[in-house]
């Protein structure tokens, strides 16, 4: 069976989400990231997607190259040709140096070789909202055709959501909470929302049951810390995104058997 956001009494999703791949463990949103992440037991991550100048979704958290890049200035100006050769692993050591920018397309080839599950953060650059959720969501459709379990698309931001509801009305999607507002659950009921992603700061078990009655699930980020995240379970959160991938690992390592992992890489397309 396939989920879909009409799937309202089916959850898949594992509980423990490694935020951005691995935290801050190796550089985000890169293969090294998620690779890291599976080695240490996640089977569901969290990245930022958005477009290339030329309508390429890939992975980057940030509008500015700068941070996480070799490249200068704004990400939406670049077409996928120029963003695929910059360097975004120097910035965060030298094991890291090359580690390229990834295209959702790759990022979907290593998930679904592994049986890995993913939200997709919709980060749209500035003024290109429809079109980044639009494009995103028609993507993931057509990469993940074949597959029993879809992405969660997530997103702050309302029209993005609302394009890749348009575009593709059976993706599960996730509203982004950053500021609990009175009008939070309205704004994702009215998206069709199946879960909210709400910032831990602004989580209590109150809130968590008025989601739950809204008939959606709770989920948090970016919870670091033990005793946080004890509390939020015991409240009743259904999933948690976090850095610490190192604090939490959900399932037994993978050690036993990394032969698996690292074959699967081999079928990744950059
Ligand atoms: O999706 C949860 C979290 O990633 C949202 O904040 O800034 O880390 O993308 P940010
Ligand atoms: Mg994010």
């Amino acid at each position: 069976m396939t989920l879909n956001a009409s799937s309202t009494a089916l959850w898949p999703y594992p509980c423990w989400i490694a935020h951005r791949g691995a935290g801050d463990l190796a550089p985000e949103n890169t293969m090294a990231a998620f690779r890291l992440g599976a080695e240490h037991g996640f089977g569901m991550f969290e990245c930022d997607v958005r477009l290339s100048a030329d309508g390429e979704p890939y992975l980057l958290h940030d509008d500015l190259l700068d941070r996480t890049t070799n490249g200068r200035g704004q990400a939406a100006l670049q077409p996928w040709d120029a963003l695929s050769r910059l360097d975004a692993g120097s910035w965060h050591g030298r094991p890291y140096a090359g580690e390229p920018l990834m295209r959702l397309e790759s990022l979907a080839r290593w998930l679904l070789a592994l049986g890995l599950m993913v939200n997709l953060e919709i980060k749209p650059s500035p003024g290109d909202e429809e079109r980044t959720g639009r494009v995103v969501a028609n993507h993931v459709a057509r990469l993940w055709s074949q597959a029993h379990v879809m992405p969660l698309l997530s997103s702050f931001n309302v029209t993005a959501l609302k394009a890749a509801r348009n575009a593709q009305p059976d993706l599960p999607r996730a509203l982004l909470i950053d500021q609990w507002a009175q009008d939070s659950i309205r704004t994702a009921q009215e998206l069709g929302c199946r879960a909210m992603v709400v910032n831990h700061r602004y989580l209590d078990e109150r809130k968590i049951d008025a989601i739950h009655q809204a008939d959606m699930k709770a989920l948090t980020y970016t919870v670091n810390n033990a005793d946080r995240a004890a509390t939020l379970w015991l409240s009743g959160l259904d999933g948690l995104i976090t850095d610490r991938i190192d604090v939490f690992e959900p399932q037994a390592r993978l050690g036993a058997h990394p032969g698996r992992l690292i074959l699967a890489t081999d079928l990744m397309l950059v």
